[in-house]
Formats: structure tokens, sequence, C-alpha cells
């Protein structure tokens, strides 16, 4: 059984993906041990309430410093020990330790084609600004493995979506999670659960 701990900053919606795959068996050999939010009131922590997955808030302004927030952080997931943690719209930068901890454990979904759209600054409805702006015809969705930079580790799936004329970022934002996010990051990790996909080196 994969024990899977989700991180999350907002409304949740591909942690509502996982847990309807975890549920409908789509997501094989999984249990969702934790769901850990910075935000205090992310509707993420309600959806994982109503599943009976515990839910832990563990935000900056509760802690003295960055260093007392990102141990804590650590220590959230420690607790549980998962096998995997997911990153589903965490919008914090990681702590280093956390990555050294975990390497190789960790996943990431972002919202583009990877290396287009990403990095620093670039996170949720920013992402599809950006893309509109330039004028691409086609984005989508990448889930990669975690390393220190932002959005610059090893890429384990792309899934691609049609840019449509007229899209404004909340359209595109909802056809890309339709059609891409959705879908990607619940069959990532029962790749990982039922060993078709390694981890962890
Ligand atoms: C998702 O689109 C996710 O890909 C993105 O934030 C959104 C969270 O939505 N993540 C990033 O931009 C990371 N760089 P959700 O809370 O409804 O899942």
């Amino acid at each position: 059984m994969l024990r899977v701990a989700v991180m999350v900053s907002g409304g949740g919606t591909n942690l509502q993906a996982i847990i309807d795959a975890v549920e409908s068996g789509k997501i094989r050999d999984t249990k969702l041990v934790r769901v850990i939010s910075n935000k205090a009131d992310a509707y993420a922590l309600t959806r994982a309430k109503e599943h009976g997955i515990e839910a832990v808030a563990v935000t900056r302004k509760d802690h003295a410093d960055k260093e007392a927030f990102h141990a804590a952080l650590l220590a959230a997931l420690d607790e549980v020990k998962p096998d995997l943690v997911v990153l589903a719209g965490f919008l914090v930068v990681l702590p280093p330790e956390m990555v050294q901890r975990y390497r190789g454990r960790i996943i990431n979904i972002h919202p583009a084609l990877i290396p287009s759209f990403c990095g620093d600054g670039f996170y949720g409805l920013k992402v599809h600004e950006a893309a509109l702006a330039r004028g691409v015809k086609v984005t989508g969705a990448t889930v990669h493995f975690v390393e220190e930079g932002t959005d610059t580790g090893p890429i384990i799936a792309q899934k691609a979506v049609e840019v449509l004329p007229g899209d404004t970022p909340e359209v595109l934002q909802k056809r890309v999670m339709e059609q891409a996010e959705w879908i990607l990051l619940p069959q990532v990790i029962d790749e990982i659960a039922t060993g078709r996909l390694k981890i962890g080196g």
C-alpha cells in the first residue's frame, strides 16, 4: 500500500481528482494518509475531511520565522511516514531539507508543458495568462519530480491541450485541468503505486 501525503494551497480540485480516483479504484493500492495546507482556509482541507482524510494546516503566520515554518512542514510530513509526497497546487517553495529527505519521492503538477511557462512566478492563473499573452496554440500539464530548483526536476508525464480562439485565462485553466491535470496526476500515482514507475532514486 503506497502511503501518499498531498500538499495543497487552495481549492484542491487536483486533490479531489486524486481522492475520486482512489475511491473508484483508478488509483490502486494507495492510502491518502494526510493533506497538508499552508493556508488554514484552503477549501482543499474541507475536501479531505469530507472524505475522512486527516487534514492539517501549517501556516507561515503561525510560526516565528521561515526556519520554524519549514521545520513544522517537514514534521507534518515525517509524522505520517509517506512513501510519496504529491504537490497538488502547493504554492510554497519547498524547504531544501524536505527535498533532500524525500528526494525522488516528491512529485508536482504544473499547468503548462515544461519548459514553457514555468519557474519562479509561474503558478496558477499566471501560467495561463502568460501562455495566452505569448499566443501559443497548444499548452497542457506536466507531472515531474521535484528538485531544488522551481519546476526543474525530471519530467514524468505530459499531456497537451489546445488553446482556442477567445480563451480567457480562466477558461484555459479549466480546460487544462479537465483535459490534462485531473487525468495525468492520478495516472502517475497509480503507476507508482503499482510499481510501473519506480521512485526514490
Ligand atoms: C493547478 O492548476 C496546479 O497545476 C497549479 O495550481 C493549480 C491548483 O489548483 N500549480 C502550480 O501552478 C504550481 N506551479 P487546485 O487547488 O484546484 O488543484
